[in-house]
Order: structure tokens, then sequence, then C-alpha cells
């Protein structure tokens, strides 16, 4: 077995978009946090959710040691942040996945995915995880629809009347 993904480095590149637009994962500065925190909030499930930009901003801002949070950047503009805990089990968990709408539908989110599993698959890890409220129909449709099915259910995990759903794409055969 090789060493647990870390998703380590300070930026990577990834291959561009099908319509030419360039992806890169950078840091996040703190007024790209702080902008984004604003937009995330006014966006489903954290509007439903009454979920306020503060939280978000310190999420994606807190540095916690092993836990890497990159900006998303779509032709060298911040349009998201992805934060990633490597070490999880057996694999990887994202803890969180965003893009503005104007960068959502292009194929972003899909891409992403699809590095977070190669980065783990050359690795040797056996999982991918993610955790998805019931009401947020968009993102759990996007998740199954790139191999994960929902392997738990948690009433009450976030708010007392909702239900949050975790999921695993198995990468052992
Ligand atoms: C969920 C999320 C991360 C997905 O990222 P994304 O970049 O929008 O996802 P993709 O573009 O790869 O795929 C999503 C949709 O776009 C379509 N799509 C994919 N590539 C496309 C392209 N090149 N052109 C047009 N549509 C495309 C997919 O078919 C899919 O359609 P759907 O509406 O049936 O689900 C993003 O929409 C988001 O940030 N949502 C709000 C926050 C959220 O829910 N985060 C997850 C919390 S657990």
């Amino acid at each position: 077995m090789s060493a647990p993904a870390r998703y380590a480095a300070s930026s990577y590149a990834l291959p561009p978009l099908p319509d030419g637009a360039a992806l890169e994962l950078t840091s996040l500065d703190a007024s790209d946090a702080e902008r984004l925190g604003v937009v995330f909030a006014a966006m489903d499930p954290w509007r439903s959710y009454g979920y306020p930009a503060a939280p978000l901003q310190a999420m994606m801002t807190a540095n916690e040691p092993g836990i890497p949070c990159f900006a998303i950047r779509l032709d060298g503009n911040v349009v998201g942040a992805i934060l990633i805990q490597p070490l999880w089990l057996r694999g990887p968990y994202l803890r969180f996945l965003a893009l503005e709408p104007i960068a959502q539908n292009r194929g972003v989110g899909g891409a992403l995915l699809a590095w977070l599993e190669s980065e783990a698959r050359a690795a040797g890890e056996r999982n991918l995880w993610v955790v998805a409220s019931q009401i947020n129909t968009g993102g759990i449709r996007f998740y199954e629809r790139a191999g994960f099915h929902q392997a738990a259910a948690f009433d009450g995990l976030a708010y007392d009347d909702r239900v949050e759903l975790l999921f695993r794409k198995r990468l052992a055969d």
C-alpha cells in the first residue's frame, strides 16, 4: 500500500474544462474567503438553513493542520472553495465543496471529484466520503452521478429537524 493521499501541494493545475477554461487549486486568501462566505450564505443549502457567512468564512480560513482548504480558480478567478480531510475512514472525507452560482453546471465539480479520486487511488485509498443534507437534492444527484452511494443517515446531526446523509464511493474492488 502507498502513503495516504494528503493533498499536500500548495497548488494543483487540473486538466482544462471541456470549454477550454483553466481549472486550478491554490491557497485561499482571507479576502476571498470573506467574499465567498457572503456568497455561499446566500446560496442553498446554507440559505435554507439560515447558516450565516461568518462561520462559513471561519471554516475556510481555519487552517487546521493537515486539512487543506483550496481556492478553486477558473481562468484565474476564485469561484469557490474545497476543504479536504485526507485521513478519514480508509480514504479522504470531502468536508466542503461550493462554487459560486456563475461557475456551477460547467463541469467544475465533476472535475474536482475526478481529481480527488485520482489522488486517493494513487495513494491506494479504499474510499471517498462526503456528507450532504437531505434537502440538498442537487448536491445528492451530483454525488450519486459520480458513483457515491448513501452509507448512513443521521437525524438531527446539524439541526433538530433535519437529516444529514453520509455518502461513500468505494475505490477498492
Ligand atoms: C454541487 C456542486 C459542487 C456541483 O458542482 P458543479 O460544477 O455545478 O457540477 P457539474 O457541473 O460537474 O455537474 C452538475 C450539473 O451540471 C451538468 N454539467 C456537467 N458538465 C457540464 C457542462 N460542461 N455544461 C453544462 N452542464 C454540465 C451536469 O449534468 C449536472 O447536471 P444536474 O443539474 O442534473 O445535476 C455545485 O453545484 C455547488 O457548489 N452547489 C452548491 C453547494 C453544494 O450543494 N455543495 C455540496 C454540498 S455537500
